[in-house]
């Protein structure tokens, strides 16, 4: 389901992302993590709102607004929306499709109403929401239950990032008369297949705990037996003999449940003569007697005033006491509940016990599924992206010197592997900013096997119209991803420079871009460090591509847009400023180190510390290191184990990059601070921790020494650190002896 993924995705090194970091379009590079309250603890937090909830807010809870004018609802209700979500709050809303105004809305009932209980947004999402994928019988055709789960994983994720929280889907009545017109929305005629297909719908939407904030809710419908309505006649009454409802019918709403869908949606037809919405068999004895389903019910739209037309019921005020007696928890849009539910308490025949017994899992659900957290969109929904700087469109330039002589063909530049990415669903456009190129050419442009051309040069007015274009173009964007750095003649062979500031008024291009208030994403191409210091402070994201090659822009894009976790780490210094270099981290120490507290530089003018140590690397998770053990003694000559715990302690899956510094304390000769002698890469799942064995022996323990003019393993005290980088604090100390 996914497009193709460029290899080696894992060397781009993301050196920045700071808390503010932008989440790239409607398939942002989201995180997902589980809501970590226990079962007890959402119950504590659902009793303490009911304790403190009037009859009319409980109600409130218990009905869905429609985000459409509904004659139905209006019949019932004369407030708008918002004067309803203000005054008591609402369970849900249905169909508003508008991002904005979903939050706005949420806004409303966040922090207008009285309890603060943030609004389910519920909308049929139901194969895809921005991302359309094929129909759901057509994803039942696959018979690849992964596939199914990893589309409906991307449907949740865009749709919670435009701020729908509940799907109502999967839709999981077997059908098996092709006259049915809602056949396409299922996963067809067997109950085997139908149940798998259902189970990976939830887990789709819902992950494996609830709670994740790039997940929705699921909705398992119609329960039950629509798909079996007489002649295929939408909305005909089905008879169904239990035995088939028990062996066909009910298996797939089995499957959902024990996936765990959290809300189930009531049929619109008669099942053997009992309306699905009023039916205490299906909601009452099936569902929660015989399965304990915890979540709630919600009807099909106007489904409880529809009871009347059904004539199972005399008027409203019927039709809301046997939905709600027969166990349905929500009324879909008629507002019947909001209208007639307070008037059945009052006249005694509900009791404020069977109101709360009915609230509960609708709030239930709500703190489970993180809606406290997380009320509104998940990111920023990206309808246009900006795409800037004189690296933007490159592509030979992506091979490096070497990698273009060969003429291979173009790289894929980064902004076409954006515009592959976001396919027409977001606006590209690229605006070149000034152009590049040495003050003292490269003699390697005019070689007969060089493809490799400079950019044309520009007076300083040709330059800043650029920036101006650029800028006006960011203006007009939701964000800007910045391509900034080196053409290819820029680095490698005859290619050394004086000044790493970023050259040819791309400092000012970026400033020009970030002062507009736009995110702005930084993608660096080059050969070595560059002076980044006012993006570290200033930018939210800075991704180290380096020349990444032919398949550049499809690799940059999948790291950007979170289908691939960056995993790379430095391996050079990256320093402050040109005055820096050179700037290594295994340098001695010496007079005056700057690691005690009183000498912290040997500049007046800038720190001693790099802007990034060697070794340095971000990712879309976090790692934590544990329980560093080492060999305390041993004898020269002899090997020593070291271990350590790493954990994924984020909320994605990701590779951490384990490395082990030491430092020999004293000796024959000065020994560096601190060298690498030993790393590992190893994948974590969230949660997931590893321990790991590293060996200390000769190898890693031997230097060259100037005074004895030989090859020593010294009879010293040493220092070992691991960690995720050269600075890494995790400390131990072992002896060798003669
Ligand atoms: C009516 C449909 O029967 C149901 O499948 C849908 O979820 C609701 N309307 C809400 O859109």
């Amino acid at each position: 389901m996914r497009r193709r993924t460029a290899p080696c995705w894992w060397m781009y090194v993301l050196i920045a992302l700071l808390a503010t970091a932008v989440q790239l379009g409607q398939a942002a590079g989201q995180t997902s993590s589980a809501n970590s309250l226990t079962d007890a603890q959402v119950r504590d937090k659902a009793t303490n709102l009911l304790r403190q909830m009037t009859l009319d807010e409980k109600i409130a809870q218990l009905s869905q607004l429609p985000g459409f004018p509904a004659p139905e609802f209006k019949e019932n209700v004369s407030k708008t929306m918002e004067e309803v979500l203000k005054q008591v709050g609402a369970g849900s809303v249905l169909w508003v499709p508008d991002p904005k105004e979903i939050n706005r809305l949420q806004h409303v009932a966040v922090e207008q109403s009285r309890l603060h209980i943030p609004v389910l947004f519920g909308l049929d999402v139901i194969h895809g929401y921005h991302t359309i994928f094929p129909a759901p019988i057509a994803m039942a055709s696959s018979w690849d239950t992964k596939m199914v789960e990893d589309a409906q994983a991307v449907a949740a994720r865009e749709a919670r990032a435009a701020g729908i929280q509940w799907t109502f889907a999967p839709m999981v009545d077997i059908a098996r008369d092709a006259r049915w017109g809602r056949m396409v929305e299922g996963a067809g005629e067997d109950p085997y297949l139908g149940a798998a297909i259902a189970r990976a719908q939830v887990l789709g939407f819902q992950g494996k705990q609830p709670g994740a904030p790039d997940r929705v809710l699921a909705c398992a419908k119609h329960f039950a037996g629509y798909g079996a309505a007489e002649g295929g006649r939408d909305y005909d009454s089905s008879y169904v003999p239990e035995e088939q409802m028990w062996n066909v019918y009910l298996p797939p709403f089995k499957a959902a449940l024990d996936a765990g869908a959290g809300s189930f949606m009531s049929a619109y037809m008669d099942l053997n003569d009992v309306p699905a919405s009023g039916n205490a068999w299906l909601m009452h004895d099936v569902l929660r007697e015989s399965w304990k389903f915890q979540g709630f019910v919600v009807s099909d739209a106007f489904a409880v005033r529809s009871l009347l037309t059904h004539g199972y019921a005399r008027d409203y005020q019927e039709a809301v006491h046997k939905a709600f007696s027969a166990g349905l928890n929500m009324d879909m849009a008629s507002g019947t509940y909001l209208k007639y539910l307070p008037m059945e308490v009052q006249q005694g025949r509900i009791t404020t016990q069977q109101i709360d017994d009915a609230v509960r899992p609708i709030l239930e659900t709500k703190i489970r599924f993180g809606l406290f957290e997380h009320p509104y969109k998940s990111g920023k929904t990206i309808h246009s992206i900006a795409v800037i700087g004189p690296l933007g469109d490159a592509d030979t330039d992506l091979l490096t010197m070497w990698g273009a002589m060969t003429k291979p063909g173009p790289a894929i530049s980064i902004l076409k592997g954006i515009q592959e990415k976001v396919g027409s669903a977001v606006r590209v456009a690229y605006a070149h900013g000034p152009n590049l190129y040495r003050d003292i050419p490269s003699p390697f442009e005019n070689l007969p096997i060089s493809e490799m051309k400079e950019q044309p040069s520009q007076t300083p007015e040709e330059a800043h119209r650029a920036i101006e274009d650029a800028v006006a173009l960011a203006r007009r964007s939701d964000l800007a991803v910045l391509v900034l750095g080196e053409i290819d003649l820029m680095s490698a062979e005859y290619a050394s420079r004086a000044s790493l500031k970023l050259s040819n008024h791309q400092q000012e291009l970026l400033a020009a871009v970030s002062a507009t208030g736009k995110p702005v994403v930084l993608v660096l191409v080059n050969g070595r460090p560059l002076d980044v210091s006012w993006a570290a402070e200033h930018v939210p994201a800075i991704l180290e591509a380096w020349y990444p090659g032919s398949q550049g822009g499809n690799g940059i894009a999948d790291v950007l847009f979170g289908d691939a976790n960056p995993s790379g780490h430095l391996p050079v210094t990256w320093p402050r400023s040109t005055g820096q270099e050179p700037r290594y981290y295994s340098h001695n120490l010496t007079q005056l180190p700057e690691t005690s507290p009183d000498f912290k530089s040997r500049y007046w003018d800038v720190l001693s510390t790099p802007l990034y140590p060697f070794g340095h690397g971000l990712s879309y998770t976090t790692f934590a290191f544990d329980n560093l053990k080492v060999t305390p003694t041993a004898r020269v000559g002899a090997t020593l184990d070291v271990s350590v715990n790493v954990t994924n302690t984020g909320k994605r899956a990701g590779d951490a990059v384990v490395q082990l510094y030491i430092h020999q304390r004293a000796g024959s000769a000065s020994r560096p601070v601190r060298e690498l002698k030993g790393f590992e890469r190893v994948a974590l799942e969230p949660g997931a921790n590893r321990t790991l064995h590293f060996t200390l022996g000769k190898d890693e323990l031997q230097f060259w020494s100037p005074s004895l003019k030989k090859w020593v393993v010294e009879p010293e005290q040493f220092d070992v650190w691991v960690g995720g980088d050269s600075s890494a604090a995790l400390h131990a100390e072992f002896r060798l002896t003669e």
